[in-house]
C-alpha cells in the first residue's frame, strides 16, 4: 500500500460517478463547499484523498485528481442509508443547523455511523506513512480523530467542522453526544468557521465531559487539544481570472440575451437543502411581484438548485415544494417567453458559474443557517468591475467577514423584502465601495491563508506548508 505523508479524510471524494449521456461511466467533479474549498489547495501535492465515491458496493479504483491520490472507501446500501442518509444526514444535519427541521433519533443509525467511522479510520491508518498529518473533515466523520489515535498514536490529526456547531441546548438533545465529543478530542487540533462554535464546543466538553475546558485549549489524556475559529473560503484568484476571461464574458453577454436582455438578473445557487432558505427567497420574491415592487419584465430570477441528498424525506418534500412553488410564481406572474422565474437544477462546470455571477446584478444568499456559504464569497470574487450586489443572511458563516453585504434575517419576511429592494435600487457609487473592499478582504483571506492559519497551528514544523505551496 502506498503511503503518503499528508491525508485527507472526507465523507466524499472530489469527484463523483455519474453516467453520461451515452450511458458509458463518468467521473465529475462532487458538488459542495467542502470539495471547493479542498481541491485548489491540495493541486499537485503529494496528498491522498480518502473517501466515499459515491455508489454502494466494492470500491472502484479512482485515477488521481490533479496530483491528488484517491483512495476510497466503500459503502453498503446498508451504510448509505443509516450512515449518510441517516445519522449524518437526518440527525446531526438539521440538529446542526438550528433544526430548521427536526432531527431524527434512530439506534441503527448510530451503529452506523460507528462502524463507518472505523471504517474509514482503518483506511486512512493503511495510506498514512509514520508520523503523517491526517486532517479529517466534517460532521460525518467525527468520530474518526479518536478511532484513529488509537490505530496510530504516531500521527498529528487535525479536524475541521465545515458546518455549524450548535449551542449546548440543541446538541445536549443528542442520545449519543459524550462519544461524539470524545471522537473530536482525539486530534490535536480542531477547527470551527467561526468562534462562537469553538465556545460552544468547549462548553460542551466541560459539561458533558465534565473536562475543563475554554474556548482554545481542553486538557485530556495528557495530551493538549486547541481548538479555534478558522473561517475556510475559496480560491479567489482563480475564481476572479476565470471571470475575467473573454469568453466567460460573453458566455454572460449571451446569458443576458438569453434571458431577455432584462434591466436586472436577481441569482441564487443552492444545493436544494432546507437549510439555503429557497423557500423564503421564493415567497419574498412573489410578494414584490404581486405588489408591484418588481415588473417581470424588467427584474427576472435565475434560481440554481443543484438535487442533493435526494432519497432522505425532507429533501424530497422540499423539492417538491419549491418545484410547485415556481410553477405557481411562473403561472401566474409570467408571460410566453417571459418567465418570473429561470429554475435550473443542472450541475455545471466552473466557467459557466462565473459567467452566471457575472450576469447577476444581485447575488441572493439568503441561508437559514450556513457554515460559511462559498457561493457568497465565489459572487464577490467574480465582480471584478466592483459592480453588483451581494444580499447575504446574516445567519450564513460569510456574514462575519463580509458586513459591506445587504445583511438580512431570512426570517424576517418584510426584512428579505426590503433587502432585496435595496440591493436592486442601490446607485453604482455604493456598490463600488462594497464590492471593493468585500473583494479586497477575500483577496486577503483566501483558501491559502485558510490553510496557512490552520496547518501552521496543527504541524508546527512548517514542513507541511512548504510542501503545500501555502507558506508564502
Ligand atoms: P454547501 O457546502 O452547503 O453545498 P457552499 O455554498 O459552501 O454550500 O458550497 C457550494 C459549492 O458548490 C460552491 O463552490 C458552488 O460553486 C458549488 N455549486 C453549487 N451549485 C452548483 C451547480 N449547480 N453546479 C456546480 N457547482 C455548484
Ligand atoms: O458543507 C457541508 C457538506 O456536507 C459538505 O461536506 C459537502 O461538501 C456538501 O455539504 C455537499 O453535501 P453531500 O456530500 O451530502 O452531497
Amino acid at each position: 500500500m502506498r503511503q503518503s505523508s499528508l491525508v485527507v479524510v472526507a465523507n466524499r471524494l472530489p469527484i463523483d460517478d455519474s453516467v453520461a449521456p451515452d450511458g458509458a461511466c463518468e467521473w465529475r467533479r462532487s458538488p459542495g463547499g467542502l470539495v471547493s474549498a479542498l481541491l485548489p489547495l491540495l493541486r499537485h501535492t503529494p496528498a491522498t484523498w480518502v473517501g466515499w465515491a459515491g455508489g454502494t458496493g466494492p470500491a472502484p479504483a479512482l485515477p488521481d485528481v490533479d496530483g491528488v491520490r484517491m483512495h476510497t472507501v466503500p459503502l453498503t446500501a446498508d451504510d448509505l442509508r443509516d450512515h449518510y442518509e441517516g445519522f449524518a444526514n437526518a440527525t446531526l444535519w438539521p440538529l446542526y443547523h438550528d433544526s430548521v427541521e427536526q432531527p431524527e433519533y434512530h439506534r441503527s443509525w448510530w451503529e452506523a455511523y460507528q462502524r463507518v467511522n472505523q471504517r474509514f479510520a482503518e483506511a486512512t491508518a493503511d495510506v498514512a506513512e509514520p508520523g503523517a498529518v491526517v486532517w479529517v473533515q466534517d460532521y460525518h466523520l467525527q468520530l474518526v480523530p479518536g478511532l484513529l489515535r488509537e490505530l496510530r498514536p504516531d500521527l498529528r490529526i487535525g479536524f475541521f467542522l465545515h458546518v455549524p456547531f450548535p449551542p449546548p441546548e440543541l446538541f445536549m438533545q443528542l442520545p449519543r453526544r459524550a462519544e461524539l465529543l470524545r471522537g473530536m478530542l482525539g486530534a490535536d487540533l480542531i477547527g470551527f468557521q467561526r468562534s462562537q462554535a469553538a465556545h460552544n464546543f468547549a462548553q460542551l466538553v466541560a459539561k458533558v465531559l465534565d473536562v475543563p475546558a475554554t474556548d482554545r485549549r481542553i486538557a485530556v489524556d495528557d495530551r493538549v487539544v486547541r481548538i479555534g475559529a478558522f473561517p475556510v473560503s475559496i480560491d479567489t484568484a482563480e475564481m476572479a481570472a476565470l471571470a475575467a476571461r473573454p469568453d466567460v464574458a460573453d458566455r454572460a453577454a449571451r446569458l443576458r440575451h438569453d434571458l431577455g436582455s432584462p434591466e436586472q438578473v436577481i441569482l441564487s445557487v443552492d444545493r436544494m437543502d432546507y437549510t439555503k432558505g429557497i423557500e423564503q427567497r421564493l415567497k419574498a420574491y412573489s410578494e414584490l411581484i404581486a405588489h408591484g415592487h418588481v415588473k417581470v419584465r424588467d427584474t427576472v430570477l435565475v434560481q440554481v438548485a443543484v438535487p442533493s441528498r435526494e432519497r432522505v424525506g425532507q429533501y424530497q418534500i422540499l423539492r417538491e415544494r419549491v418545484e410547485r412553488e415556481v410553477g405557481r410564481i411562473n403561472g401566474e406572474f409570467g408571460r410566453v417567453g417571459e418567465p418570473a422565474i429561470h429554475y435550473l437544477t443542472q450541475p455545471f462546470d466552473r466557467a459557466e458559474l462565473a459567467a452566471l455571477y457575472r450576469v447577476a446584478d444581485v447575488m441572493a444568499v439568503t441561508p437559514l443557517r450556513d457554515g460559511m456559504n462559498l457561493v457568497a464569497k465565489e459572487y464577490v470574487a467574480a465582480r471584478v468591475d466592483d459592480t453588483g450586489a451581494l444580499l447575504l443572511s446574516e445567519f450564513a458563516g460569510a456574514a462575519a467577514e463580509l458586513p459591506q453585504a445587504y445583511l438580512v434575517n431570512p426570517h424576517d419576511l418584510e426584512g428579505l423584502k426590503q433587502g432585496l429592494l435595496a440591493a436592486l435600487r442601490a446607485g453604482p457609487d455604493d456598490l463600488g465601495a462594497r464590492m471593493r473592499a468585500m473583494r479586497a478582504h477575500l483577496h486577503r483571506h483566501d483558501i491559502r491563508a485558510w490553510a496557512r492559519s490552520y496547518l501552521s497551528a496543527l504541524d508546527d514544523s512548517g514542513s507541511l506548508l512548504t510542501r503545500l505551496g501555502a507558506a508564502g
